[in-house]
This record gives C-alpha cells, structure tokens and sequence, in this order.
C-alpha cells in the first residue's frame, strides 16, 4: 500500500498544458465530439446572467430530485465535478476521515483534493485493493466508468465494496461523470446500493459543454455529511448558466438525443481503432466508453522500410519520391540512409526534378513519446498523455469525427514518415495490473 501525504502546490495540469500551438483536432478531451445537443446550447445560451439564482436552488433541485425519484434535500448543486471533489473531501477531512482512497489509474482530482488538506492517499489498482485498503473508515472515490480506462466494475466487486463499507463505516462516493457515455452494457451497481452511496454527476462531458462549470451530488438516504456540505457551499455556487444546463440535462429529448449518438459513437471508435492499430497503437481492451488507453508505436527502434505501407498522403514524401536519389529508399541500414540522406544535402541541398527543384530533406522521426506528442501537437492534434497517470508511454484517445481521424492519421504519416514499420506486440505486453471485466460485461461489439 503506497500512502501518499504531500500536499500539492501547483495548479494540476490534466494531462497536459492547453499553451502551445492551436488545437484544430482535440484527441486529450473526453467531451462528447459532436457537441452540445442544440436544446441545451440554447437554454445555456438564454440564461438570465443579470440577476442573482435562487440562492438554494430549489425549482432545479425538485426537477433534478423527479428525474432520478430522489427527495429534494438530496440533491447539492456543485459548480462542477471538481467542486464537488474538493468540497466532499473537505467535509470528510472535517468528520475525521484521515484516509482516501482512489482508483489507480484514475482521475488526479480525488488524490490532488486530499494532498491538499494532508490527507492520506492510497491509490487502488483494483477492488480487492480497496477494500485492504478500508480496515479504518474512509473517503473510498469509485469512478465507474473509469476514466482513463473506460472499465467498469463487475457485480461481485461493488459487492465486495459494499460489505467494506459497511465493516469500516467507510464513505463511499462514485463518480458517474461518463455513465451517459456508457457505450457498452449497463451499470452493475446493485439498485438497494445506489441510496447508500453518494453520487457524482457531471453532464458537461456527455453535453460537449465543459466550460460550463456544473455537476451535483446525489446524497445518500441518511448521511450526516449531507448538512456539511451544504454548508460549505459557496454562495451561488452554481451560475445562471449552469443551473440552465442541469435544468436541459434533465429532459427527456436531450435524454433520448444523447442515447441515439452512442450508436454513431460506437461505429466511430471501432473506425478510429482499427486505423490507429494500422499505424502500431495498441488499445488497452476493456473501455465500454468513447476514450481508452492505448500504448503509443514503437519509436526510433528501426528505419527499415515497410514496403506495403505507402499512402502518399503529404507533400513531404511526394517530394521526397520526386528526388532522383530518396534517402529513404536506399538500401543499407537506417544510419547509412541518414548519412547519405546528409551527404545530399551538404552537396547542395537541392535536387533538380525535371519540373522544380525541392529541397531534399531526411525524415528523422520522433524517438520518444513526448517527442511524437510534441510533434503531433505541431500539427494542431492533440493527445491525452497517460504519464500523470502512471503510464508513461501511453495515451488516453478519445473518439473523435471521421474528418479528426483523417487529419490524426495525416499527420502520423508525416510525423512517424510513410515507410513507418508496425510491429505487432504481444498480449503478454498488455499491464497486467488491470483484470479485464467479466466475460457477461463485455459487449461484443
Ligand atoms: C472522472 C471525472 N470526474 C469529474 C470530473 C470533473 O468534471 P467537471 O468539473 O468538468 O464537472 C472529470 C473531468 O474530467 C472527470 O474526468
């Protein structure tokens, strides 16, 4: 058990910095790629930003409260998720609670809130993980689906859970930011469990709208934290926008809006998969969401030719064609071709083509991940880097439109080079450290 107590001092990141060159193609975020529903984006649009929101949020809260067959007083508005995260940590702190417990790899904000009030962290690689780690009572955080990994739990571990819960007096409080975009099969959380949990809902993701800073709690039954954290709660912690957006969530045609993309979705990802594996990423299985972890290719380990792979996509490997002698097609090894590749362009850094004359440049493609991702984002994509969650070498993709796709895998064949060599690396290479859901929850598509 790793407990971690230093509290953090910098403003946490999310994977990555947003400076840098533009982003035309956004493959870090986990919002729903079609965007908003245009319902919600009209009500948002239309909130009354002049006056004040009803302190206490009641109208929002009786309509929350209906759609989920909950009572009013359970239902806490947050401005945000990460609100949310911050101020349930706090009043766990404020109960005694000296121990959190997070999903490892998981979201950094349940271990970032802890650190910063001294708590002690115990990251989980799964349920048996937590429930050793709950012997004391606990602030246990459960994000099913998880991100980064989209996996979700099986019955016997919310089982497993639950009875640690109730051994330890421990507080339990699942994350549902992404069972809207549950693209598989549905939720094993037991019904009667439900009520003795709390409950984080964050719609912004699956409403493409997450500059709209809203999300709520769903209390349990009876829990006397409820009164806390209601207490702690900053004036008007939701703005006119976000209780316009909570109020959109929670109607039936945005609802049914939503459920019909994940059909689109689906076929979106199986696309975006199956190109990607082309070019030698290799996906973690188990995701019954639109994002994943996927292992990125093989770097600088060869620059031998893949004669099967040319899609002259760029201008940069047509030129390279039109040169009479093209480094890249020489034979001898990768070092001889750089060398020669060199020796061209010290003899005059032109070539004469019968038509024009291009410069004939050596294509030396990245040699680390962070070199390929930097490389990527020079052509305004953007990947998720999986380092901050414990898995460097890696990424968190998250689908995007066909037309994001072709401009992903346009710039891979400039970035990696067109003769880029995939090879196939064995399941056995796949982290062990996360069992893959039972067989009844994977869906077979
Ligand atoms: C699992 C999870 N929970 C909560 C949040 C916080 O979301 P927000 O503060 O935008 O509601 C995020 C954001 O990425 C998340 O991934």
């Amino acid at each position: 058990m790793t407990d971690t107590t230093q509290p953090q001092t910098q403003i946490p990141e999310h994977g990555g910095t947003d400076a840098g060159p533009a982003v035309t193609c956004d493959f870090s975020t986990n919002a729903h790629p079609l965007g908003p529903p245009p319902a919600v984006l009209d009500a948002v649009l239309a909130a009354d930003r002049q006056r004040y929101p009803d302190p206490s949020y009641s109208a929002l809260r009786q309509h929350l409260s209906d759609w989920h067959g909950v009572a009013a007083e359970r239902v806490l508005p947050t401005a945000g998720g990460a609100e949310a995260i911050r101020r349930i940590t706090l009043a766990a702190m404020l109960a005694g609670v000296r121990r959190v417990c997070v999903p490892q790899p998981g979201f950094g904000d349940y271990a970032a809130a802890a650190q910063a009030l001294g708590l002690t962290v115990v990251p989980c690689l799964d349920a048996d993980a937590m429930v050793r780690a709950m012997d004391v009572p606990c602030l246990v955080w459960i994000c099913d689906p998880n991100n980064p990994t989209g996996r979700t739990l099986a019955a016997s571990e919310w089982a497993a859970i639950d009875n640690a819960r109730q051994r330890s007096g421990s507080r339990v409080v699942v994350d549902q930011a992404y069972e809207p975009l549950r693209l598989h099969g549905a939720s094993s959380i037991p019904p009667s469990l439900t009520d003795q949990v709390w409950r984080l809902i964050c719609p912004n993701k699956a409403l493409g709208l997450t500059g709209v800073r809203a999300a709520y709690l769903l209390a349990p039954v009876q829990d006397d934290w409820r009164d806390r954290l209601v207490a702690l709660a900053a004036s008007w912690v939701l703005s006119a926008e976000g209780e316009a957006l909570l109020r959109a969530w929670a109607q039936s045609e945005v609802q049914d809006e939503l459920a019909d993309s994940h059909a689109l979705l689906r076929d979106w990802v199986q696309e975006q998969q199956g190109r990607l594996a082309s070019w030698g990423f290799d996906v973690m299985p188990g995701s019954v969401t639109p994002f994943w972890m996927a292992r990125l290719p093989e770097l600088g380990a060869d620059s031998e030719l893949d004669p099967e792979l040319d899609l002259d996509l760029d201008l940069g490997s047509t030129r390279r064609k039109m040169a009479p002698i093209e480094p890249t097609r020489t034979s001898g090894t990768g070092q001889q071709k750089l060398e020669a590749a060199h020796a061209l362009q010290a003899a005059g850094s032109t070539v004469a083509t019968g038509i024009t004359v291009f410069p004939v440049m050596p294509h030396t493609p990245p040699a680390t991940p962070a070199a390929l991702l930097a490389a990527l984002r020079h052509h305004g994509i953007k990947l998720r880097d999986a380092t901050s969650f414990g898995f460097p070498g890696w990424v968190r993709l998250s689908v995007q439109t066909p037309a994001s796709q072709m401009a992903l895998l346009t710039a891979l064949h400039q970035v990696l080079g067109p003769h880029h060599v995939v090879r196939r690396r064995s399941p056995a290479d796949m982290p062990s450290l996360l069992p893959l859901p039972p067989a009844s929850q994977q869906d077979p598509q």
